[in-house]
């Protein structure tokens, strides 16, 4: 059972639990053990390292007989001594190494039941990346029809349903959908590693992108054999929850040091200078004279705290909603990542859906390849389909890095306005119409001060655009705004209606804004508090991201003038007491929702004949609340029973 906890890109926090009842906090890496090395041992990874669930080989333990025996006679947990989660492959990867196996997919998953494993392995074929597209689409059937058998005979124990596919983006999506459809608990994607270990990452981002599309959001995504540090925060960004390192250990043999900015040869390191656990207090020429098993040791157990920081830190940023900035820093240690990071870009729509509405804390700008960010996108889609100029007259000011846009334009914006003019900053952004300056993303952001050369040609081409699609008939420079305007106006009105269009859509925020309209203003900083309308309080509007709350009066008038589905999520009868009194919304119960919320978006919650029942935020989209079994969708705030 998975349930999603935080969320951030395509990247959530999850809490999964197996059949056992033991629990797991994911995104988290699960060490590769070999049973017959055990560089660091199982206990150790737990206790000392606070690793809560490792993948080992069932292969191998059926192969050694004296493993076997202990394996069966024990079960898996005793013979490793490891409390935690145990994850075993199949012997698909000795396979991809080795050529062909000695056992069926049904003795292989026969015994990974009878040594008492959490989540067992179909014996999945290994598509390389050079394979055809029609070679790979013959061995996908053969693992669906593995999956389907292992899913069978799975009992207590959980399943790795694998999506293989080669780099084939179509047979990716395919396989996908099929394992979604079947009783799987888990999905790795596999076939990936030999593209990770020849930094082919704008490809990996491509299979991954594409098997996501097609996954089931209420299982967790296992990321086949990657555990690189430099590697987590993108693909913990793309929605990978678990990965798996066999590297630590391997790496370690080689004499190869890990970090988040790549990988480091001893013999090509001038100094160690690194302060985890396990190096602390040692030289270089120290770690170099060691004996080789104790350096070994040494070596793996760094690697293994590299680890275990980088997934601390991309935890920390997924929850602080700044995952982006983590994996737009970590791709730039390497060229070969940045073509990952720009790879992105071609699946900006795919992560708009999933990505929230607005956030706590700024936008950073770490570079062009922000702009790959979907935040960018929906900031134009919406200025473009949802903005309505109020003039025809557009005067254009500099972006002068005061936030909001507006303020250091008190004057000369109200001075245009007096002319007949819109005030419009061209920003980073793009065009920033004033009416909109104070809401998230555009006053939640900062910018360098001395812009690229993208950031200027991309400005001012989405400005050029924009004053065509708005059908602005006179544009201006700022300062050639005449002084001798008599036009009134009521900047608060237009920007608290400006802002509804674009969080609402354009029916709903005329509904909301039936005249007479009152505003009222806060006494100390002068912003926007509360939209009165006709005497109904439907909005407030909070100061943090400059976007309102709905209250249950413009629940109310959205729901008469605008048809359903349009904000909506439909709960079922046995919700309606509950949801009434205000209290959250859980997927279970969910209906229907409009398949245009994204999350954290403002929603009505209605009973199954579209009477509105609560407001509240959007915790999950459309296709989680349909498939997810657990967890909450909607973040209630008041029902109608409170009022
Ligand atoms: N380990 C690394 N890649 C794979 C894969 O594609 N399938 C399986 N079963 N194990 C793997
Ligand atoms: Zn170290």
């Amino acid at each position: 059972m998975f349930e999603i906890i935080r969320r951030d890109g395509l990247a959530r926090i999850g809490k999964f639990t197996t059949k056992s009842g033991k629990t797991m906090e994911t995104p988290a890496l699960l060490p590769v053990v070999n049973p017959k090395i055990r560089t660091v041992e199982p206990r150790e990874l737990y206790d000392r390292f606070g690793f809560r669930a490792l993948i080992t080989n069932s292969y191998i333990i059926r192969n050694t007989p004296k493993l076997k025996e202990e394996a069966q006679e024990k079960g898996l947990h005793e013979l490793l001594d490891f409390p935690g989660v145990i994850m075993t492959d199949s012997g698909t990867f000795q396979s991809h190494m080795y050529g062909e196996v000695e056992v069926t997919n049904e003795e292989i998953v026969e015994f990974q039941k009878s040594i008492g494993t959490d989540i067992g392995t179909v014996l999945d074929i290994f598509t390389e990346p050079d394979w055809s597209h029609e070679k790979t689409k013959r061995s996908l059937e053969t693992t669906l029809e593995r999956t389907r058998q292992a899913c069978d005979m799975k009992g207590d124990m959980m399943i790795n349903g694998v999506v293989q596919g080669s780099v084939y983006t179509d047979l990716r999506e395919y396989s996908a959908s099929a394992m979604a459809t079947m009783d799987v608990d888990v999905h790795p994607i596999g076939g990936v590693v030999p593209l990770m270990e020849q930094y082919r990452y704008a490809e990996l981002v491509d299979v991954v992108m594409a098997s996501k599309k097609g996954l089931n959001p209420s299982r967790p995504v296992h990321l086949f054999g990657c555990g690189h540090p430099m590697l987590l925060a993108l693909a913990t960004l793309m929605g990978c929850d678990l990965f798996d390192s066999a590297s630590y250990a391997l790496y370690a043999r080689d004499d190869r040091l890990m970090d988040v900015t790549g990988t480091h040869r001893l013999q090509d390191m001038q100094s160690l200078d690194c302060n985890c656990p396990a190096c602390r207090g040692i030289s270089i020429e120290e770690l170099r004279r060691m004996d080789k098993s104790k350096r070994s040791k040494l070596i793996a157990e760094h690697n293994l705290y590299q680890i275990t920081e980088e997934l601390a830190t991309v935890r920390r940023y997924l929850r602080e909603g700044r995952l982006w900035e983590l994996a737009e820093i970590r791709c730039r240690s390497h060229p070969a990542l940045l073509d990952g990071l720009r790879r992105l870009r071609e699946y900006q729509d795919q992560m708009e859906f999933y990505d929230p509405i607005s956030r706590e804390g700024a936008v950073f700008y770490t570079g062009p390849e922000s702009r790959n960010r979907p935040v960018y996108r929906r900031y134009l889609d919406r200025l473009g389909t949802r903005y309505v100029p109020p003039t025809r007259k557009a005067a254009l000011f500099e972006d002068t890095q005061g936030k909001p846009y507006s303020r250091p334009y008190a004057e000369q914006f109200a001075k245009a306005r007096r002319a007949g003019y819109t005030p419009i900053v061209v920003s980073p952004w793009g065009p920033v119409p004033a009416e909109l300056d104070e809401m998230y993303p555009l006053a939640q952001s900062l910018f360098p001060s001395i812009p690229d050369a993208e950031t200027e040609t991309e400005s001012e081409r989405l400005t050029f655009l924009f004053m065509q699609k708005a059908g602005f008939e006179t544009v201006i420079e700022g300062d050639k705004v005449p002084d001798d305007g008599t036009e009134e106006f009521d900047a608060d009105k237009l920007r608290a209606k400006a802002v509804a269009r674009y969080q609402f859509g354009n029916e709903a925020a005329e509904a909301l804004f039936r005249e007479p309209v009152e505003l009222v203003t806060s006494r100390k900083t002068g912003k926007i508090r509360n939209v009165i309308s006709d005497g109904e309080h439907v909005l407030s509007m909070r100061a943090g991201d400059g976007m309102y709350t709905l209250r249950m009066e413009g629940a109310k008038r959205i729901v008469s003038a605008v048809p359903a589905p349009h904000m909506r999520v439909a709960v079922s009868d046995d919700a309606v007491p509950f949801v009434s009194e205000g209290k959250n919304v859980f997927c279970q119960f969910v209906l229907s929702c409009d398949p245009e919320v994204r999350p954290m978006e403002e929603v009505i919650v209605t009973d199954k004949d579209d009477k509105p029942i609560a407001t509240g935020r959007a915790f999950l989209i459309e296709s989680e609340m349909r498939q997810m079994r657990k967890g909450m969708a909607v973040k209630v705030r008041s029902g109608s029973d409170d009022e």
